[in-house]
């Protein structure tokens, strides 16, 4: 206690233990619970992920059963709650609004916000996992306009978040199963990534014993910074603006190797992956089959290819060891299926959801140690106060 270590950004410093997911930053690999990244994302289901995430095992097929129904009877959302949406202006970007609207969860669900009730922990946890996506496509058609959809609880929770997102209350929706699955599978790849910037929050939240709505709206917004999940927005805007500048590529590049106005290549580097990010190996093959599928803008995905080789094979970026990262192609997928740019990071929280409801369950499954960083003081030492009529 006599010495602190200073670390920012916690290069160094480890803030918990976890048994929830692996990473080898060197080697690339990735890991839920012992399982590859790659594996999970070939065979298994967002659902399936979510379970194994939370409980630590894949389930059986009964436990399967159970967790899709109870999530299944979850999926509207109080109607006072829909009425909230009403307050945010057309404009406004959805991830305040999604991060409000779960927090405002905490006010409309009172019977599930003690964390040291395993029922009602159990009971919210179920709650987040339904009501999400109904939140995250309704602060959808809050943004064009539209009219909410209730929820049709025959669908599959991907299938459902897509018809309430993109139908109408008197057509008929068809579910596209290829982008279904697409997307099911890019939830997959978000879903866990250990301590990032989010999921500390929603740590950080909850070691005040603070519930889990409300420690997982903190996480929301920490994932809205371009830094972290707000990178996917940011990508596509890069990729539009080097599109509408005639595609110079290289002009670009040389931007920002001379950290020209601060510009990045958004979609690259990683505080850990100092090698390929896995993910972005699977999210670039969905790239290819998605748009080869539904078609989409092929200009934009090869301006993310010419980009991606260019600086491969360039000293700043090799120096420094910086690869594309997951987010560097979703966002070209996403515009495909026909995402609003300002909805990709929205589509980032759906993925990471049963990885921040995992980590503050961890969290809670321990002797509950409140999160307090210490500090170096800089300031001033003692000084004596000065009259206002003498400053
Ligand atoms: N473009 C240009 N230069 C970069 C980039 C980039 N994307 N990323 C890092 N660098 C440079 C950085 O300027 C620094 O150079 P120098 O040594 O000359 O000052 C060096 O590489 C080390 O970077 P850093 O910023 O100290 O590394 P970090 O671990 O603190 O930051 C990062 C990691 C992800 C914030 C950063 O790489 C970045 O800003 N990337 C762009 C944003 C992005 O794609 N974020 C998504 C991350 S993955 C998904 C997620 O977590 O949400």
């Amino acid at each position: 206690t006599g010495y602190v270590t200073y670390d920012p950004g916690f290069m160094n410093t480890a803030s918990t233990k976890s048994a929830i997911t692996y990473i080898d930053g060197e080697a690339g690999i990735l890991r839920y619970r012992g399982y590859p990244i790659e594996q999970l994302a070939q065979k298994s289901t967002f659902i399936e992920v979510s379970y194994l995430l939370i409980y630590g095992e894949l389930p059986t097929p009964a436990q399967l059963d159970d967790f899709t129904n109870r999530i299944r009877r979850h999926t509207l959302l109080h109607e006072d709650l829909k009425r909230f949406f009403d307050g945010f202006p057309r404009n406004a970007h959805p991830m305040p609004v999604l991060s409000s609207a779960v927090n405002a969860l905490s006010a409309y669900y009172q019977d599930s916000l003690d964390p040291r009730d395993p029922e009602q922990v159990e009971l919210s946890t179920i709650r987040l996992l339904a009501k999400l996506p109904t939140i995250a496509a309704y602060s959808y058609k809050k943004s064009v306009g539209q009219p909410f959809l209730y929820p049709d609880n025959s669908l599959s929770l991907v299938e459902n978040f897509l018809r309430m997102t993109f139908g109408f209350p008197a057509e008929p929706y068809e579910v596209d199963p290829e982008i279904a699955a697409a997307l099911d599978m890019l939830l997959i790849l978000h879903a866990d990534h250990e301590q990032n910037c989010s999921t500390s929050t929603v740590r950080l939240v909850g070691s005040s014993d603070a519930n889990l709505f409300t420690s997982v709206s903190g996480g929301i917004n920490a994932l809205w910074g371009p830094l972290h999940g707000g990178a996917n927005q940011a990508v596509l805007e890069m990729l539009d603006e080097i599109k509408a500048n005639g595609g110079d590529v290289k002009e670009f590049i040389r931007k920002v190797k001379n950290k020209e106005d601060g510009v990045k290549l958004m979609g690259f580097g990683h505080r850990v992956y100092r090698n390929f990010d896995p993910r972005a190996k699977l999210v670039k093959q969905c790239a290819d089959t998605i748009l080869g599928k539904i078609g989409g803008d092929d200009q934009l995905l090869d301006i993310a290819k010419q980009l991606e080789e260019a600086a491969l094979n360039d000293e700043y970026f090799i120096e420094r060891r910086l690869y594309p990262n997951v987010d560097f192609y979703t966002g070209v997928i996403y515009r495909a299926m026909g995402f609003p740019t300002r909805m990709f990071t929205v589509l980032f929280a759906m993925g990471r959801l049963p990885g921040w409801i995992a980590h503050w369950r961890e969290l809670h499954s321990e002797p509950l140690k409140i999160g307090r960083p210490r500090q170096i003081y800089t300031g001033y030492t003692e000084r004596d106060f000065i009259a206002l009529d003498n400053r």
